[in-house]
């Protein structure tokens, strides 16, 4: 009998971070002390000021139904001026397009612009989702391998070598997920540059905009490189800036023209975006960015620490994060060696023996196009992380 599923769905990967952190959660139900560092999201609960904004909202009939397709015209505003403060770009609000989290963003986008057969240059390594929403869009997913020793930092010669006439689109996403690494503005300028040289037109992950540390600084690709004119689109969300991956608020700016197409897509596909969630959304928005600076200082002692603990294990070495809340450690010291009576030659076979032997979770470079390295999230409390990699090394210190 011939399969029922669709060739387009039997050939999708499963999200391999959203396998793990799965994974870890039900042991740890199940009584396991597992410690997992596969977490892509927060640790904090959402704001009491956002919580309370969707409580009123609930009470309200006129909450109870659909809204306009593209969002609520508040929210959408808010977004604006959101836009504005954070990152100086001036935008209207009939440009953006309230989605279902900013993965819902990603996915909107790549239906908007890629036609079959076209190229979308990914640096990577890169966040799981992107290659497999571009093949969802019939595109083409080329992944574009950036340097270890420049701290995994795109470079416009590393991208001019994946560039052929196909090429329709690059995802540029700083902090990035999995690394951490924040390109400089001078280089996002070069970037842009590129790009509207060559016509390529850009996606902007700019999801973990205000997770940076130390002297990294963010800016947005489509403010210092005003030569991309059109040609870039913004995706972002409310998840990792005020703890609210829960709540699905994710949006997507682009010019109007691509909007319209995007906005037209939602009505055939999700109609709109719950109603009480776009409320905390403009709460959040509208409201201070206290939270995230508290956030941000426990993120960066986190990663202070980790790192420190990682690089003290012999056989693993880690560059120091710049952004998000994420390293991503070199463990091919750790292959092929003899860990608690386990040998392992992959870092996706090590993964799974380290939730294993010592009930920790991270997730292997495999799933991010880069073997050989492994994930650890900061997103969890000081005493799991200094607990989880003091396991990590024990494990390794006895062989
Ligand atoms: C790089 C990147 N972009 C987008 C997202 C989407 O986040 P959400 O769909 O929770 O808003 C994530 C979440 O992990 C991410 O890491």
């Amino acid at each position: 009998m011939s399969s029922r599923v669709s060739r387009l769905l039997a050939g999708l990967a499963p999200s391999a971070t959203l396998a793990v952190d799965a994974k870890a959660k039900a042991l740890k139900a199940a009584g396991e002390p597992v410690i997992g560092f596969g977490a892509g999201e927060p640790d904090f609960p959402t704001p009491q000021a956002i919580v309370d904004a969707a409580i009123k909202a609930c009470s309200d009939p006129s909450n109870h139904k659909y809204t306009p397709i593209a969002g609520l015209q508040d929210l959408r505003e808010a977004i604006v001026y959101k836009t504005k403060r954070d990152t100086g770009l001036d935008i209207k609000a009939s440009q953006v397009l309230v989605t279902n989290g900013g993965k819902h963003a990603v996915a909107t986008t790549f239906m908007t612009l890629v036609n079959p057969g076209d190229e979308v240059l990914i640096p990577a390594p890169y966040w799981t989702t992107y290659p497999e929403a571009v093949y969802l869009a019939g595109g083409i997913p080329v992944p574009v391998l950036t340097s270890e020793a420049n701290g995994f930092r795109v470079t416009v010669d590393e991208l001019e070598k994946a560039r052929t006439k196909k090429t329709k689109l690059l995802v540029f996403v700083s902090p990035s997920n999995p690394t951490g690494a924040v390109v400089t503005p001078e280089e996002i300028a070069k970037i842009g540059r590129w790009a509207a040289e060559h016509d390529i037109m850009v996606m902007l992950d700019e999801i973990y905009e205000h997770l940076v540390y130390g002297d990294a600084k963010n800016v947005s690709m489509a403010v210092v490189a005003p030569e991309l004119e059109d040609r870039w689109v913004i995706v972002n969300g409310v998840a990792k800036t005020y703890a609210m991956t829960g709540w699905r608020i994710g949006w997507m700016i682009g010019s109007q023209e691509v909007m319209n197409a995007a906005i037209n897509y939602q009505s055939q596909t999700t109609s709109n975006i719950s109603n009480i969630s776009q409320r905390a959304a403009v709460a959040a928005l509208t409201g201070d960015l206290s939270a995230v600076a508290e956030m941000r200082t426990s993120f960066d002692r986190r990663r202070l620490m980790m790192v420190e603990k990682l690089n003290a294990i012999d056989g693993v070495s880690c560059a120091l994060p710049e952004g998000a809340f994420y390293c991503y450690p070199n463990f091919t010291g750790l292959l092929g060696r003899s860990l608690g009576g386990k040998v392992s030659n992959t870092t996706s076979e090590l993964a799974g023996s380290l939730l294993e032997t010592i009930k920790i979770a991270a997730v292997p470079g495999e799933a991010f196009g880069t073997p050989g390295f492994m994930r650890f999230s900061y997103a969890l409390g000081d005493k799991d992380i200094a607990e989880g990699l003091d396991r990590l090394a024990d494990l390794v210190t006895k062989g």
